[in-house]
């Protein structure tokens, strides 16, 4: 374990960077074990061998408290593969020349399409331009491991708040016939539209101007297998009705973007439905929702 600490600089904003350096064959086992310590981005970085998987906090007592955490005997992490780093952004460096590949999944990275993807494997590339991040936020994290887990091939499926695209590429990866990806900001259908076509889905997926649910149950004629919403539990709650008019009998919906203590008032606005699982990442959750 490594402890690197540099002078502050002017105009500069302080970041803690927790890196461990793992093998191929280790990445998704330490992965999985700095997302169950509590890390809410992991960033992984080209090293040889191997790469580097990071963790990022703003916050000094925080970043300790994890290195103190993942050095506990229980996890069989080797010290001397653990690096603790205070880092400098100076303000003035555009946001771009920081962004990373980030694993969200054991088996999928996401990142800037700027940048070449660290490994082989399931990689989606992004162009936020005005949309929602590269991403690589939680609860587009939790999102994408459920969309990844829910989707079989030939399903429908509907990204409601698509942003980016992601989820609704990520539909596509695991082999959705059809998926209509719609949002309520022009930019982001504009955003989305590049990136579903930089990942070749243009054939599978349509991208929709829309922001009262009604292009949600149009889509499929309400037989859609699967309706994914990373939206906020306000905004969730207000579509209830055509979420819930979206989706076939025996579909699944998958519903984030709002912190654990919301989770009451996201479920009493879907009476019909009932959670199968959860998913928490940091203070963020997704819900899985069949119908009773
Ligand atoms: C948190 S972002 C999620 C983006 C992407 N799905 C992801 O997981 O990274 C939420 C998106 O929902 C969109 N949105 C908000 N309210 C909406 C509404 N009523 N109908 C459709 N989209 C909406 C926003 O414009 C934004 O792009």
């Amino acid at each position: 374990m490594s402890y690197d600490g540099s002078t502050d600089g002017a105009g500069a904003q302080t970041v803690w960077e927790i890196a461990v350096s793992v093998g191929e064959d280790q990445l998704e086992l330490t992965s999985d074990l700095l997302w169950s310590l509590g890390a809410t981005a992991l960033e992984e970085r080209p090293a040889s061998p191997g790469a580097a998987l990071v963790v990022t906090m703003s916050d000094r007592a925080a970043a300790e408290h994890f290195l103190g955490s993942l050095l506990a005997p229980t996890t069989g992490v080797d010290p001397s593969t653990v690096n603790l780093e205070r880092r400098e952004f100076v303000a003035s460096q555009s946001w771009r020349d920081h962004a990373r590949w980030h694993r969200i999944a054991p088996d999928l990275l996401v990142g800037p399409s700027w940048l070449e993807a660290p490994v082989p494997g399931d990689a989606i590339a992004i162009e936020p331009a005005g949309s929602f991040g590269l991403g690589d936020h939680p609860t587009s994290g939790i999102s994408l491991a459920e969309t990844r887990a829910l989707v079989r091939p030939g399903d429908r499926v509907i990204d409601l708040g698509a942003g980016s695209g992601v989820l609704s590429i990520a539909a596509v990866l695991r082999g959705a016939v059809e998926v209509c990806a719609i949002d309520i900001s022009p930019e982001a259908v504009a955003a989305a539209r590049l990136n579903i076509k930089m990942a070749g889905c243009a054939d599978r997926v349509t991208t929709i101007l829309d922001g009262t649910g009604a292009a949600a149950v149009a889509a499929f004629d309400g037989s859609a297998d699967l309706l994914v919403a990373n939206i906020l539990a306000p905004e969730l709650v207000a579509l209830a009705g055509p979420i819930d008019a979206a989706v076939a009998p025996s579909g699944r919906l998958v519903l984030s973007g709002f912190p654990e203590a919301r989770i009451p008032f996201v479920n009493a606005a879907f009476p019909d439905w009932v959670e199968s699982r959860r998913r928490i990442r940091g203070n963020w959750c997704a819900l899985v929702l069949r119908r009773r």
